[in-house]
């Protein structure tokens, strides 16, 4: 809720961390990081960090939560207990669970689940540090993590929130913003086919300024969604690199 102390953004427009209304913090996505995961991806959004890692699909337990007809994608978000300035109590808490839910629901609207009747697709995302904004940097950890994986799917998930500080529209908050603003608005989209798979706002805000909001938030989603087509691509040219390598050595014998 808004702080009459805390000014968190001055006459010329410029924020707490010297960004204009309109500017990202700095993202950076690497995908395929780990051995063992299926998929996995890891990103750097400020002072951000979240691991996802993608395993499946594979057979569903227990057995009784098994889907005949479809797959179920079990996203589990998880903060270090290290991740925040105060220690975090380890284990599952209302607000894990709750983004758990969010980021289950979201994923689900793009894997074609219904290829794997009684299958589990299951997404862990770890946050390392955490400073606001970490279910959207979740969720765009974890669509990179389940393309990596090679999961049958329409597209991947971008994700960003907008929201309102010191009466004015801004993008992607900050965590001082997050805590002393007036509003937030976290947005999970399929850019490439506007589809929305989450949306939440804590706060409030009038009719114009959620416009507003949605107009900022779908603009930086599609910029979020060429950082994660070019991780993706990266990861591809060196798996073919290493592929071509190999050939060469080979040849070499
Ligand atoms: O992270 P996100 O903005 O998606 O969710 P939030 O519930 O609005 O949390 C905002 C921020 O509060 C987090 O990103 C953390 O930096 C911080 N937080 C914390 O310090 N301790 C917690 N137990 C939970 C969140």
């Amino acid at each position: 809720m808004a702080d009459e102390d805390v000014k968190l953004i001055d006459e010329k427009g410029i924020r707490l961390d010297g960004r204009r209304f309109d500017e990202l913090r700095p993202i950076s996505i690497e995908a395929g990081v780990l051995k063992r995961a299926d998929g996995s991806a890891y990103l750097e959004w400020g002072e951000n960090k979240v691991l996802a890692a993608v395993y499946g699909p594979r057979e569903m337990h227990p057995r009784h939560a098994q889907n005949p007809s479809r797959a179920v994608v079990q996203a589990r978000y998880n903060m270090a207990a290290f991740s925040v300035p105060d220690r975090k109590r380890p284990g599952p808490d209302r607000r894990s669970v709750e983004i758990s839910k969010i980021m289950s629901e979201a994923l689900e609207e793009i894997v074609f689940v219904e290829q794997f009747p009684r299958a589990s697709i299951d997404v862990f995302v770890e946050v390392l540090e955490a400073s606001a904004g970490t279910r959207c940097a979740a969720l765009t950890a974890a669509s990179v993590a389940l393309a990596d994986a090679g999961i049958p799917m329409s597209d991947i998930i971008s994700s960003c929130a907008a929201g309102k500080i010191d009466g004015q529209i801004v993008l992607d908050l900050g965590k001082k913003e997050d805590n002393y603003g007036e509003a937030d608005v976290p947005l999970g989209m399929v850019p490439s086919s506007g589809k929305i798979t989450l949306l939440q706002m804590d706060g409030n805000l009038t009719l114009e300024e959620y416009k507003q909001v949605m107009e900022l938030a779908m603009g930086a989603c599609k910029k979020i969604y060429q950082l994660q087509r070019d991780a993706l691509k990266r990861r591809y040219s060196t798996s073919l690199k290493n592929f071509e390598e190999m050939a060469d050595d080979t040849e070499e014998v």
